[in-house]
């Protein structure tokens, strides 16, 4: 059901595209065939004409990062002292992706404001192929090669003629752009430092090989997040499959928290049709907030974590730090490079700064009788030494059995300090299950003796993501519940806690 209504969107998105760029393709001059004649003359050709190169080379300016008055063209030199380039700090090219408007989104200028914010002294390059990108989606998407080319062209021109040292150079690409980022990476002489694709684009990228698509060959270091990966049908407007060294899939890399399709209604009620394209775009670009959100907020780094699934990360499997199983998302990641791409999970807010702090619950329900499996409702609230997150939700996606342990995550949005304190509400009015309706009733039969109630939880074992701690935690009183009881769980004794801790390291 959802993912038709994915398609749905993608589809429209696809037609609405396709009104403004059908007007283009006439009257552009860069027709596709000209430019591949380019394509074919290749390096060799190599001369001191830069009259081929049509993507522009903007660096924008601290004071008015959302305006263009200094173009840096390849060739042409002079232009790096008119335009203040710094030759001694670092250079990020920012790259576009396809556009329906055929105008620069308002996310560039704010990534272009946060590069300055972290990196006072850098060059801020936008990348200008505006015209090529504004066609129907595979034309643009052919494109990219051309771009590409095109910024090879430069970044060679930097190293050859202004001694630009490459590892100094970044390339930051959202959706198509991210492809623009690895052609550009592949066809320079010299590698550049890094890569990062933001949410690369799925449609015709998908499944191809490394050559023809950003991959972890295009620069020494390729990171990339993905945020709209929801398929069907082998449609996905951001690209699935890992193709950086470090792909981090934010919760789940599908479903962002605070883009529901409500809002997007929302959108559409004041904004018409282009609210429509925003708000489907909400999931896309969250790729970038993200990012931003890693320059502007360098103390309070986001972590992900190395998982081989999504529903491994769901239940709090993959909170490990070892081995460099965790990663900061965004600008301050890590330069881990694995063999094979390393898949990472991590869950955020809906708004910035996105961090979250990630828990693993492991709860050992136990039973006298072997009664059914059950779907409770359990909303559990913890208390820390800096501060409480209550009424979580507990989220139970498979079915409770007796006298097995289960794992879950649980996320909460202000770091709580150490956990001190936890407490367990099986909520009685939210689950219509039959199996936890027959529970109601016996509970109902058993009156007020709650002790007849044969659920119990003795222990639970907490692991925190962020700190790497583990704990231990003991009901207080009863360890026994029933629908609409309240059951709380303190630090073990030292007791609890050596008996308890064979156990719990045996487990690595
Ligand atoms: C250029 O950048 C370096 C740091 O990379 C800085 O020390 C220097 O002051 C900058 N020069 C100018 C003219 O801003
Ligand atoms: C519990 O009941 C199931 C069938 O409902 C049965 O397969 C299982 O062997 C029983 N387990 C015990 C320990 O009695
Ligand atoms: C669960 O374990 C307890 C204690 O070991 C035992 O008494 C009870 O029969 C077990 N329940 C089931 C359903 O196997």
């Amino acid at each position: 059901m959802k993912s038709e209504v994915s398609l749905c969107l993608v589809l429209l998105v696809l037609s609405v595209a396709a009104l403004p760029a059908a007007s283009m393709v006439k009257g552009s001059p860069s027709s596709t065939a000209a430019d591949n004649s380019l394509h074919l003359e290749g390096k060799n050709f190599y001369t001191e004409d830069f009259n081929s190169v049509l993507t522009k080379f903007s660096l924008r300016s601290p004071s008015a990062p959302e305006e263009d008055v200094c173009y840096i063209n390849p060739g042409n030199a002079d232009a790096l002292s008119a335009c203040s380039f710094n030759l001694t700090s670092k250079t990020f090219l920012v790259i576009h992706g396809w556009t329906v408007s055929g105008m620069f989104e308002s996310w560039i200028s704010k990534l272009v404001a946060a590069l300055y914010e972290r990196e006072h002294d850098a060059n801020v390059i936008v990348v200008d192929w505006l015209n090529r990108a504004h066609q129907h989606y595979p034309v643009a998407a052919e494109n990219t090669k051309l771009v590409g080319q095109d910024i090879a062209r430069f970044i060679d021109w930097m190293e050859e003629k202004v001694n630009f040292p490459l590892d100094n150079v970044h390339l930051i690409g959202y959706s198509l752009g991210a492809h623009v980022s690895g052609f550009a990476g592949s066809h320079a002489s010299n590698k550049v430092g890094r890569i990062t694709g933001l949410d690369p684009a799925g449609p015709v990228f998908e499944g191809t090989h490394a050559q023809g698509r950003l991959s972890p060959d295009d620069a020494h270091f390729v990171d990339v997040l993905h945020t709209f990966t929801r398929g069907s049908l082998g449609l996905s407007i951001g690209i699935q499959q890992p193709v950086g060294h470090v792909d981090i899939y934010p919760n789940g890399g599908s479903f962002q928290p605070g883009c529901n399709l409500r809002g997007a209604l929302e959108n559409i009620a004041s904004h018409g049709i282009f609210g429509f394209s925003e708000a489907v775009k909400c999931e896309h670009e969250r790729s970038i907030h993200l990012f931003i959100d890693s320059l502007l907020h360098e103390q309070q780094p986001s972590m992900a974590y190395r998982c081989s699934s999504k529903e491994m990360f769901d239940r709090g499997f993959c909170l490990s730090c070892r081995k460099n199983r965790c990663n900061n998302v965004g600008y301050d990641v890590n330069q881990v490079r694995n063999r094979r791409s390393a898949r990472m999970y991590t869950r955020t807010r809906a708004a910035m700064p996105f961090r979250v702090y990630h828990y693993q619950l492991k709860i050992h329900f136990s039973s006298k009788f072997n009664r059914s499996e059950i779907e409770p409702t359990l909303t559990v609230s913890l208390y820390g030494t800096k501060g409480d997150a209550e009424n979580l939700n507990l989220n139970i996606r498979h079915k409770i059995s007796p006298n097995k342990t289960h794992s879950f995550l649980l996320v909460t949005e202000v770091d709580i300090g150490d956990l001190l304190m936890m407490q367990f509400r099986w909520e009685a009015s939210s689950s219509w299950s039959s199996s936890s309706l027959l529970n109601m009733v016996s509970s109902w039969w058993s009156d007020e003796t709650p002790s007849n109630s044969d659920l119990a939880i003795h222990k639970i074992r907490v692991k925190a993501g962020e700190s790497q701690k583990k704990m231990v935690f003991c009901s207080k009183d009863s360890p026994e519940f029933a629908p609409a009881q309240e059951v709380i769980f303190v630090r073990c004794q030292d007791g609890w806690d050596k008996s308890s801790k064979r156990h719990v390291t045996k487990k690595h």
